[in-house]
């Protein structure tokens, strides 16, 4: 067995590196994006209307999806912009969308734990315009005094003005910002054509923190084109010195055929499968060397970090960003490709900015893909989302949840359980299945035992790769 690295007493073989590294989903949803279809928006408002009868707290999502220029391994959804004028009518648009769906609400809404702004770069918005749709937000909701407002900032739009901008969020209420790094490596940042200077990101960084933001989290990528253990290792040790709160390692998730600008880097600058294996398990044993938990697969955060406590306590929540904290059951997604999750069902608007301006001309809400979870989907969702945040499946809460015995209800996902505990990746006893310290490597492969759906097509998807 070659053994490509060791992380405790477990090691993992080449040969089951690479045959975990196959296409699998992040399970940011279940059922996940490819399984949602055609959405009626009155099956939205329907949905919208459940949330008049509670006053349960609700957490609210808005995608600005503009870009100055697009990043080479960029998967998020981006419009790439250079006109003020477009940014202006969506900012038009969003306000009237935000409306509507308040409309749909009552006059008694429900109070909003949670602010997310994702993109894109909403930073690219200008302050009146972040002011305006705050302002609305505010109009619209009920701020809850001790809610967590974030935002994604990218360093390059709040350097141009001496931190103004850091400022001004600041005052409309956001605790929290999230900033874009990726990698201080200039021949990285060369090959995916993102120049930030060091320099920039610690300046913005210092920058927040003098201003008392609670929290900042960086983002990095590893498996970007020639990453090493060793150059990336560099990065990790300037991250970590600068203390953010939290820091979200993603694995570079390259999905060509629904970004083609990924196609412009070429496949051979690219980490093997086993280098970047390598260049994670370095980072994160650096990381928690530094004093930080690992949550999950690719976030670790200080252990006073909210989220890091949410982990510690069991109550650790994974959404379309990633791992957050249960501050609301429920989700509303403003904006272009927005998501949300409102009571069992997974909404999601049009992809177009044309058709969402079309949508909101009409007075129709823009939403138009989405499922809404039967019983069985509820179940596999409770079951993939604790074996993500936690590592582990407690039957015996599951029988209490389900009134269902759960060696019984999953009998035909027997044998692939039995091939993940002989590959060292899951302990599995009469009271709970848990994932090994190596099997939290590969947490996404033993998450997928429980996709229904995924079981149906053979185990065949089109996702980015598990490892
Ligand atoms: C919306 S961007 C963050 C804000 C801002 N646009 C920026 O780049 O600084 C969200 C994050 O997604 C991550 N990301 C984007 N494309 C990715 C990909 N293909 N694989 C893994 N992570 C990716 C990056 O870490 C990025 O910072
Ligand atoms: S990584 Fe951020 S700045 Fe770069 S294209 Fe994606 S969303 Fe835009």
């Amino acid at each position: 067995m070659t053994t490509c690295d060791t992380l405790g007493t477990e090691s993992v073989s080449l040969e089951m590196l690479q045959r975990y590294d196959r296409a699998i989903p992040r399970y940011t949803s279940y059922p996940t994006a490819p399984e949602w279809r055609a959405l009626d928006p009155d099956a939205y408002i329907g949905q919208l209307t459940k949330l008049r009868q509670d006053t349960q707290p609700l957490s609210l999502y808005l995608h600005i999806p503009f870009c100055k220029s697009m990043c080479l391994y960029c998967g998020c959804s981006v419009v790439l912009n250079r006109r003020p004028e477009n940014e202006e009518r969506y900012v038009q648009y969003l306000l009237r969308e935000i409306d509507l769906t308040a409309d749909q609400l009552g006059s008694n809404p429900q109070p909003v734990t949670q602010v997310a702004f994702g993109g894109g770069t909403p930073t690219k918005l200008t302050c009146e315009q972040l002011t305006r749709i705050m302002e609305k937000l505010r109009e619209r909701f009920a701020f809850d005094a001790l809610g967590e407002y974030s935002m994604e900032v990218d360093p390059r739009t709040v350097m141009e003005d001496s931190g103004a901008k850091l400022a001004h969020l600041k005052d409309l209420g956001f605790n929290r910002v999230s900033f874009g790094v990726q990698d201080t490596d200039p021949k990285v940042q060369d090959a995916v054509r993102r120049r930030q200077s060091y320099e920039s990101s610690l300046e913005t960084y210092e920058r927040a923190r003098a201003m008392g933001f609670e929290g900042i989290n960086l983002d990095l990528i590893y498996g970007l084109p020639f990453q090493t253990p060793a150059t990336f290792v560099d990065t990790i040790d300037k991250v970590a010195a600068m203390r953010p709160d939290r820091i979200a390692l993603f694995s570079y998730a390259k999905v060509p055929w629904l970004k083609p600008h990924q196609k412009a880097i070429p496949d051979d600058t690219l980490p093997s499968t086993e280098d970047k294996f390598r260049i994670y398990l370095e980072a994160r044993r650096r990381l928690l060397g530094e004093g930080y938990i690992a949550l999950g697969m690719d976030h670790f955060a200080l252990r006073n970090d909210p989220l890091a406590q949410a982990y510690l306590k069991g109550t650790l929540h994974r959404n379309f960003q990633g791992y957050t904290l249960a501050l609301a059951q429920d989700l509303i997604g403003f904006g272009v490709t927005a998501i949300g999750d409102c009571r069992g069902a997974y909404i999601q608007n049009v992809k177009e900015l044309n058709d969402y301006y079309a949508s909101l001309d009409a007075g129709v809400l823009p939403a138009r893909r989405g499922i809404v979870l039967d019983h069985e989907d509820q179940l596999r969702r409770w079951v993939i989302h604790r074996m993500m945040c936690q590592y582990y499946i407690d039957k015996s809460a599951f029988k209490e949840r389900y009134k269902a015995d759960f060696d019984t209800y999953f009998s035909v996902e027997q044998p692939a359980i039995q091939k993940a505990v002989s590959d060292g990746l899951l302990e599995n006893s009469p009271t709970e299945l848990r994932a090994t310290p190596t099997g939290r490597l590969f947490v996404r492969n033993i998450a997928v035992i429980f996709d229904a759906y995924l079981q149906k097509q053979g185990g065949v998807g089109r996702f980015s790769k598990g490892v």
